[in-house]
């Protein structure tokens, strides 16, 4: 049974992570979403809404489990038995860095396979920085972010209520 982690900050989730939850669940048996919790990162949501917000947009993904984890993504992959580490690539910046990661990661356990998932088209553009960047400026960002999470955000954000 492979199974797979999809890590990142998902502060907050938005279609473009959900869309690449939904593929790579089409392609693995179990999948775990996992949020890295930084210190080093200044985050608009915490730990807790970022957990709610994801299981909301998963509920009907019986084999997808929501996790936080802090430290190194290689550890907590080997605490979970898992053996597969998912990323979404966008575009040239993304690129080098994951690939980099991808690199390190294989060094230090190469029995973890990293797979990268191409972008939807429709979602290149699109990151949790800009979302919170066009709600912060009061602007509609309803057609950026899952349904089940829109309100959510716009709470942390009183321009918009
Ligand atoms: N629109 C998207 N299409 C494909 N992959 C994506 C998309 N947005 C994020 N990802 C991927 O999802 C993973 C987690 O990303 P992360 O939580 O950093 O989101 P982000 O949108 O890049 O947020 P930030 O703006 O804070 O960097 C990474 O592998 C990232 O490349
Ligand atoms: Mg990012």
């Amino acid at each position: 049974m492979k199974k797979a982690v999809y890590p990142g900050s998902f502060d907050p989730i938005t279609k473009g992570h959900l869309d690449i939850i939904s593929r790579a669940y089409a392609i693995v048996d179990h999948l775990t979403v996992a949020i890295l919790e930084n210190p080093r990162k200044h985050s608009a949501f915490t730990i807790e809404e970022r957990l709610e917000m994801i299981r909301r947009c998963t509920k009907d993904y019986p084999k997808v489990e929501v996790d936080y984890f802090s430290g190194l993504l290689i550890d907590y992959v080997k605490r979970k038995g898992i053996s597969v580490i998912i990323k979404g690539l966008r575009a040239i910046s993304d690129f080098e860095f994951e690939f980099q990661m991808a690199l390190v990661n294989r060094k230090l356990n190469p029995d973890v396979e990293t797979l990268f998932m191409m972008t939807n088209s429709k979602y290149s553009y699109l990151s949790s920085s800009i979302v919170k960047e066009v709600a912060d400026f009061g602007g509609d960002f309803r057609k950026l972010v899952p349904k089940e999470v829109y309100q959510l955000i716009a709470n942390k954000f009183p321009q918009n209520e």
